[in-house]
């Protein structure tokens, strides 16, 4: 082994393999390049091109939908935390239908153009407009879970609507982790 190693003489394979890891380094110049361009090109995405206004104002309407959403699924919570009355409570009657009334129209929300490729401040990802029976599946879930909700309300036991606003909690969460950029809520 040793002799092997010792005195060898470069072979025509050992000039190849030189060169190949010299262009390998080049490779990786390049792609360090790209990198760097790349991260640059990121960090930029949320102050390029101004958007559409009409495209922006669709996008701040969504967010603020979403908003809406998320005020009306925490009164939910936090009138259960707090222990008032869930039956013949207009608060709690007018948020249930509400929170059902906006899950059914979000996917209103989501009009094609409307993602981060237009330039808008949005944390929608484009693999909603990519994978987009997916991403109705999940909205579906959460109109049946709110759905739901709205039934059980009626129906009058406690125990069932703290359960099944869990229930909902989870459909939002199931589709920020896939599709939004920050996983909030
Ligand atoms: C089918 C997917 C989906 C479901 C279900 C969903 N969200 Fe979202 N949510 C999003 C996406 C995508 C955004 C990012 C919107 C944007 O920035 O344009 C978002 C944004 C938000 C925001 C931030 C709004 C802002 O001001 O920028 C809140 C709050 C929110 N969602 C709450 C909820 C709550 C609460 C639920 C459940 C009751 C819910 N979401 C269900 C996809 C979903």
């Amino acid at each position: 082994m040793r002799d092997r190693l010792i005195g060898r003489m470069p072979s025509p394979a050992d000039l190849v393999a030189t060169v190949c890891r010299r262009s390998e380094f080049g490779a990786l110049q390049w792609l360090m390049v790209l990198g760097v361009a790349l991260l640059v090109g990121g960090c930029g995405t949320k102050s390029r091109v101004a958007a559409d206004p009409e495209i922006a104002a669709a996008v701040q309407l969504r967010q603020h939908s979403f908003s809406e959403l998320d005020t009306l699924y925490k009164s939910l919570g936090n009138a259960i935390r707090k222990g008032e009355p869930l039956q013949d409570n207009p608060a709690v009657q007018s948020a249930v239908a509400q929170l059902a009334s906006y899950a059914a129209d979000l996917p209103q929300w989501f009009a094609s153009g409307t993602g981060p490729e237009s330039g808008a401040d949005t944390d929608a990802k484009a693999e909603i407009w990519l994978e987009h029976a997916d991403f109705d599946r999940k909205a579906e879930a959460l109109r049946v879970e709110s759905g739901r909700l709205l039934q059980i309300h009626a129906q009058g036991s406690a125990a069932a609507f703290g359960e099944q606003l869990e229930a909902v909690g989870v459909a939002c969460k199931s589709c920020h982790k896939k599709y939004r950029v920050d996983d909030g809520v």
